[in-house]
This record gives C-alpha cells, structure tokens and sequence, in this order.
C-alpha cells in the first residue's frame, strides 16, 4: 500500500524532480511518510513522517546530488509513521538502500536471525529486513541483483522492491512479487515504479514485470532476467493513458475533476459494447455468478447483482472477498467468478481468486490494465474510467456499474435496456450543470455527526455507496439501510439529531420506500430526498428535494441518482475544510489483507 519509483537518469542530470514528481504522483497510494535516496559519490537519504509537500517543505527534496535514485510514499503498515520507519531503508554502512511496496509476512523470523548475526535495526518495518539481507549476500561477495535474487528465496508475503548500492554505482535493481512494478523505457532514462501514473509525464513506453523477473538498470541499458536468472526479451508496450489525463485541468480536487469526468466514462464505457459481448462469448456458458470485491467495487458488485438477476435471470451471489474463503465450497464449474476492483491490486480479492479451483472460469472488471488481476483471472474486462487519483473511488464505480449493466443486457438480450444507457451521460450532465442546489444543501447538513441513507430496492446499493463516500471523506457516521430493514430495528436511532438522505426514484419500489420517509418524518428529523421531477409527493415529505430528470426510473437510477449522493460528499467534505482526496488512514491501493 505504498508507492515507489526509481529512476536512472542516462544524461546524467538531476534525478531528485523527476523522483518526487513520481512521488507525488503514487501519494494516492499512501501519505504517511516519504523518502528519497540517491547516488553521487555516496548514497544520500532524505526522509520523514507527513506528506510530500509537508516534509519537501522541511527538508528540500529537490536538493539532493545525483542523476539515479529511489523514493517512496508509505501507508504505514508495520511500525508507526515515523521517520525512523520512513523509507528508504538503508543498511548500518548505508551500503544498501531500498525501497518497497508490500508486506513481508515471515520478517520477524528473520530480523531475529539477522540481529543475532550481528546486524542493527533502526526500524520497526517489515523491509528493513530485506535490506540486511542484500547487505549480507553482498558481502558474501554476490553483486547487487544476485544479492536481491538469494534475499527473495528467503521472503514470504509479497514485495515490489528497488533497490541501489554505492558498491556498484549506476546500477539500480528492482523485482516483484504479489506488488505491481513497470518499467519505463526512454531514450534518456528508465523508470521502474509501483504504476505508471509515476512516469507517465515521460513515458508512454512500458514494460510489465512478471513475478520473479528481476531488471538491472544501468546508465547504458537495461536487461530483465526470467525466474531462472536467463536474460529475456520483452516487447515495450504503449499505454494508452496519456499525461492530460492526470492532469487537475483547474478543478481544486482530482475527486470533482473525476465526478466530472462521468458523462465521458458512461460514453466510453457504452463504445466497449461489442469487446464486453466478446468476453462473454468466448467464457461460453454458465448458470451462476459469484462476484467478489471490496469497498466501492462491492458496492458496484451489488448493483451489478441487481441488474443481472432481473434482466439476465442468472443468480447471483455477492461476496465480500475477506469473507470468501466460506463460499468456496458452493462454488462449480458452472459458476463464473467475477471479480471486481479499481486497482486491481487488492490484496483481500487477490488472495479470494487464487483459491479459486483452476476448473472454475474467472472474470475481473478493473480499471488498471498494467495491475496484477487481469494476470491471474482468465479474463477480464478493463473499465473505461482512465485514472483516477482521489482516493474516494466515483468515476471507477460508475464504469464498473456500467459495464455490469451492459452485461446484464448483453447476457438477458435485453436491448432496450442497453439502448437506454446511451441517454445516462444527459442525465448525469443535467445534475452537474445544477451542482450549486447541491451545495446550498451540503452547507445545512455539514455539521451533523450523524447520517443515514436509505433506498429500496436498486437503490440500496446506491444508498450503502453514498454512506461509505461521506464517511470516508467527511468523517460524518453514515448508515445506509434499505428502506423496508428500517422498522426492523434502526428507527430506534432516528431523531431530530440523524438527519435523513432518501433516494427515492420512480418505478415499483416507490411507494414502500416513501412508507418508509413517512416513517422517518414523523420522527421530526430533517430530510434530504434524492427523487424524480414531478413526484409531488416527495416533495410534500422532505425538508429538501433534489429532483432528477423523470426519464430515469428505479431500473437505471443507480447509474444517475449516485452522482448527486457523491457531490453531496465532496461539498460537506469541502465546506468542513478537508481534502476530499486524502483521507485519513486511507491508500487507494490496499495491498494489504
Ligand atoms: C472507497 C474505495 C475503497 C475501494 C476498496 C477496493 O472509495 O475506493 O472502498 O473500493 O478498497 O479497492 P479496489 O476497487 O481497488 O479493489
């Protein structure tokens, strides 16, 4: 759940800006910490505990000598944020340094072996261990990569790691295993890092790192070496991500910039029809669907369950992929698993596939092409969302939701729901162009502790996802239930002090969802309906109304309706002066289980 990037610069100019450009760029993935380490004469580390900009501020990171180096942005794992924990890691000599992305599970067994050989700890990470064990092999008269190579047959758990010596200057090593690592390829540089969204400002040419793989980067070439230490060949591909897309475009937040970004998805998504039909042709038959994932995804797994178990008649079954191992035994080769991520680096959903028999058929639906899920899945589908930086997952969700409603209709030979999504990029237009009724209404509610949602039906998917946005960006206490579960038990919790959101679209859970408004408001607390134009009476129930365009109805709302619930997140997000794309204790990739 950290990010990392090397960079060898051939023209030897100054290598510290491009690393913590790089940096910046995978702060997504975690901001407890950073550190950079770079070569000229001796290696050379700068780190501490705070963001990027908090700790550049202190300490200068551009001033660093040197035209190769390594950095690294941490979501604190093993050991606290600190700067002691702060990679790089060097060793006592500062022989060593590296960086690393995953978690090695067995490094309490080898830091006891390693200390009692003689080696001094300074941190409470994981990694330290992997950089004594270079040091030690190193020593033992191996060079740098084969040094890597005996330290990896001793890890258990997963790593991406790049890793320099001052004993062999101008070379840089890196391997993976369980982490994503790219290599990038310039006429006068290379790159390796956890994505590409590092490197993207300066290149588009990329090379996937197999698990195993190990490339050695000097200032003259590169050459990857197979699982068997056998130099190979790998043809350098060209990501169709492009460096606008990164880009904040004059949006204050990546988050607002990626709701705003919808309407393209939708249509992007829609012109992948006829490639989603493919996939579904070649898997050939099955009569069941499991579909696993976490957070957002599985909150767009759900409705994916809706829309297919109504149009395509398939049952299917929604599984949170930390709960997974329980399932396996209903699981047969009728069943088609489909996984569900944005990053496709998810460790919980990583770890669900790969106990999957080989005989059941696997699907993944991801937006990061370059991750690791499409490589362990028989097939996938990328979703068309681009990338996305804010933490809080939106325009990904939407894609996802999108493609499963395409497939509901591809797999139901329901056309006239497919057709009927060509008309979603309009309405999500239409609310964007109204975001300010929005806003006015955040600013009333942005100093409640306590939230709940609640939808029927379609939209209690809908519901479960605005509650997790708003808490994960607003830290407001969001509960989402569907509307019939609340005599059950949380009306107890309602009074004038838990404001109400209600979505409540037209179509034939309409009227049990506003039995249950009835409910609510007889409890005098305030209320903010999500509902269609026209629907007289919502608006008589709800101290405020934002209503959408009547066309869309229970069946495709949770393609519309979830955009209003999103701006209603940022703007109380925003109004309580946090950053929307930073939460708290939060990375966008949970490479961790
Ligand atoms: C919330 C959010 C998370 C992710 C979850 C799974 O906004 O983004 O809940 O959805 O961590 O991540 P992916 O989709 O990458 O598997």
């Amino acid at each position: 759940m950290c990010g990392i990037i090397g960079c060898m610069k051939k023209n030897k100019s100054n290598v510290a800006p491009t690393l913590l450009y790089g940096a910046k760029k995978l702060e997504y993935r975690g901001y407890d910490s950073v550190g950079i380490a770079t070569y000229s004469d001796k290696i050379h580390v700068k780190k501490d505990e705070g963001k990027i900009e908090e700790v550049h501020k202190r300490l200068n990171l551009y001033d660093m000598p040197g035209s190769y180096g390594i950095a690294h942005v941490r979501w604190a794992s093993v050991g606290r944020a600190t700067k002691e924990n702060a990679h790089p890691h060097t060793d006592e000599n500062e022989k060593v340094a590296i960086v690393h992305n995953g978690t090695i599970k067995n490094y309490a067994t080898l830091k006891k072996e390693l200390k009692s050989e003689g080696h001094t700890f300074t941190s409470q990470t994981d990694t330290e261990v992997i950089v004594h064990l270079i040091e030690k092999f190193m020593d033992d008269g191996l060079d740098l990569e084969h040094a890597l190579r005996e330290s990896t047959k001793l890890l258990k758990g997963s790593y991406a790691i790049v890793a320099i010596s001052s004993d062999e200057p101008y070379k840089m090593v890196a391997t993976r295993k369980d982490s994503s690592l790219v290599l990038g390829v310039e006429q006068d540089s290379y790159y390796v890092a956890s994505d590409i969204l590092a490197m993207l400002k300066y290149t588009r040419n990329i090379i996937e790192l197999e698990e195993g793989e190990i490339v050695v980067i000097t200032d003259e070439d590169y050459v990857i070496h197979d699982k068997f230490d056998n130099p190979i060949n790998k043809e350098i591909t060209v990501t169709p991500w492009t460096p606008e897309m990164i880009d904040k475009n004059g949006y204050p937040y990546y988050m607002i910039k990626e709701i705003n970004e919808q309407p393209e998805v939708i249509q992007k998504t829609l012109n992948d029809k006829n490639k989603i039909r493919a996939v579904l042709d070649d898997i050939g038959d099955f009569e069941r669907i499991c579909l696993i994932a976490c957070g957002t995804s599985y909150h767009a797994a759900l409705s994916g369950k809706y829309i297919i178990e109504t149009v395509a008649k398939i049952p299917t079954n929604v599984i949170l992929a930390s709960e997974f191992s329980h399932t396996l035994n209903v699981l047969d080769e009728k069943t088609l698993v489909i996984s569900v991520s944005q990053s496709g680096e998810t460790a919980d959903t990583l770890k669900a596939l790969k106990m999957i028999d080989e005989k059941i058929k696997t699907l993944s639906i991801v937006n990061v092409e370059t991750s690791q899920m499409p490589k362990v899945t028989d097939y996938s589908i990328i979703t068309q969302a681009g990338p996305e930086i804010g933490v809080a997952a939106t325009k990904t969700y939407l894609a996802q939701v999108c493609v499963m409603y395409l497939m509901a209709g591809i797999l139901g030979n329901d056309s006239e729901l497919i057709e009927r999504l060509y008309e979603v990029p309009r309405y999500i237009e239409e609310i964007l162009e109204r975001c300010d009724e929005l806003k006015v209404y955040s600013k009333r509610y942005s100093f409640v502790n306590d939230l709940f949602y609640m939808g029927k039906g379609f939209s209690y998917p809908t519901v479960l996802e605005a509650a997790l946005k708003m808490k994960e960006i607003s830290y407001i206490h969001a509960e989402a239930y569907a509307s019939g579960e609340l005599k059950h038990g949380p009306l107890a919790l309602i009074d004038f002090t838990m404001p109400v959101i209600s979505v409540i679209p037209p179509g034939e859970d309409h009227d049990l969802a506003v039995n249950a408004l009835e409910e609510v408001k007889a409890r005098k607390t305030l209320i903010l309906t999500i509902g269609s134009e026209n629907d007289d009476i919502i608006e008589d129930k709800a101290n405020d109304c934002f209503l959408i365009n009547p066309e869309v109805d229970e069946e495709i709302a949770p393609l519309v309706y979830i955009v209003a619930l999103q701006l209603v997140a940022y703007y109380i997000t925003v109004e309580k002066r946090l950053n929307p794309d930073m939460p708290r204790n939060l990375a966008k990739t949970v490479a961790t289980e």
